[in-house]
């Protein structure tokens, strides 16, 4: 959304200043209905039609007015539609919200209504005081956190491969993975990213690295195993050596720059001469224009020790840090961007 700049005596209950703004200041409404539904799972008792507010009640153990003034208010912004009688059906966006969806966001709508709101709630304080509030509400820090509980864990796990699918595709079509032998994603989730890689690539071979929990988790379609490789490690301490490629998604993003000169130095140290590291995140520029990015980078402020979106100065002073040239920022309709660097 771009704004005029205006002078103090403009009149804020203008036509277009005021709903523009509620808009915004209710967002948190909007995204607490959407994720009430995906917790409830009210998309995955629509796929075979329409349904009934009693019937729907009924299987999801709901109170029916409760439910109907939910779906009701969702069906005003597109996810779900009121039918005669008290009838809710599938649209486009509540498609979205079903477990078994191709690319699936519910574990991404789930995700933002459990911890993340509880910590977003720590915006004021964060801003005052650049203090760590997903420490200051859970007492650790979030990656310890989601060790300790595996319910939480497998919902982000499931989130992060929803926006590999969402995204890790335009990765693909923007850049050509097929000059690489063998490619080492680094906090590669359950390997998403990795095998969209591979369907493009027939003859590279790939290396899913993360923290042993993470990677016994893994997702690898059959007919790409014989290419794959699982990984368990750390990646503060070292990484899988061997790769001619190594590729780090929303990774860098969760730390500060101490920690992310770490896992790059690392990556430097695991790489022949002439590796390639690709680093696929949202670069973020002071130029006034709408995009995730600077909205994530909030999100970072607070759920990560330190994590940012950052400039592409910010990268390339990162890079230049633990020996890599920033050779190319290559960026993609996803909104993140690829950027490529050598060894030096
Ligand atoms: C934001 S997720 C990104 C996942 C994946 N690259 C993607 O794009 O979907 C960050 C990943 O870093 C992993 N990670 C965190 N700390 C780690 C560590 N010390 N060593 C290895 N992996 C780690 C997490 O388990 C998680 O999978």
């Amino acid at each position: 959304m771009s704004a005029t700049t205006v002078s103090p005596c403009q009149d804020n209950t203008d036509v277009q200043v005021f709903p523009a703004m509620m808009q915004m200041i209710t967002g948190y409404w909007v995204s607490g209905c959407i994720y009430t539904a995906a917790k409830l799972g009210v998309a995955d008792l629509l796929e075979n039609g329409p349904l009934g507010i009693e019937e729907l009640s009924r299987q999801l153990s709901a109170h029916p007015d409760s439910l109907y003034r939910l779906l009701r208010a969702l069906s005003g912004v597109g996810v779900f539609k009121e039918l005669e009688g008290k009838r809710f059906e599938q649209t486009q966006f509540s498609n979205a919200l079903r477990t078994s969806a191709p690319g699936s966001i519910r574990s991404v709508a789930i995700m933002m209504g459990e911890e993340h709101y509880k910590v977003w709630g720590h915006l004021l304080q964060s801003v005052k005081t650049g203090d760590r509030a997903f420490e200051a509400v859970y007492g650790m820090p979030v990656f310890e956190y989601f060790q300790k509980n595996p319910e939480s864990s497998e919902i982000f796990n499931g989130a992060m491969t929803s926006f590999a699918s969402n995204m890790h595709s335009a990765v693909v079509g923007a850049y050509d993975f097929s000059g690489f032998k063998k490619i080492v994603d680094v906090g590669g989730g359950h390997g998403r990213l990795l095998s969209v890689i591979l369907e493009h690539a027939p003859t590279l071979s790939a290396v899913l690295f993360d923290l042993p929990h993470v990677v016994q988790g893994a997702a690898i379609p059959e007919r790409l195993q014989s290419r794959f490789e699982l990984a368990g490690g750390d990646f503060f301490q070292a990484v899988y050596a061997g790769g001619d490629a190594y590729i780090l998604s929303t990774v860098i993003h969760d730390w500060d720059d101490e920690h992310a000169l770490k896992i790059l130095k690392n990556i430097h140290a695991a790489m022949p001469e002439n590796g390639t590291l690709l680093v696929v995140e949202n670069v973020v520029e002071g130029d006034n224009q709408p995009g995730l990015g600077k909205l994530l980078d909030i999100n970072m402020l607070l759920m990560t020790e330190g994590g940012r979106e950052r400039s592409s100065e910010e990268y390339k002073a990162l890079y230049r840090a633990a020996g890599f040239e920033l050779t190319r920022i290559i960026p993609t309709p996803s909104g993140v961007s690829i950027l490529e660097g050598r060894k030096r």
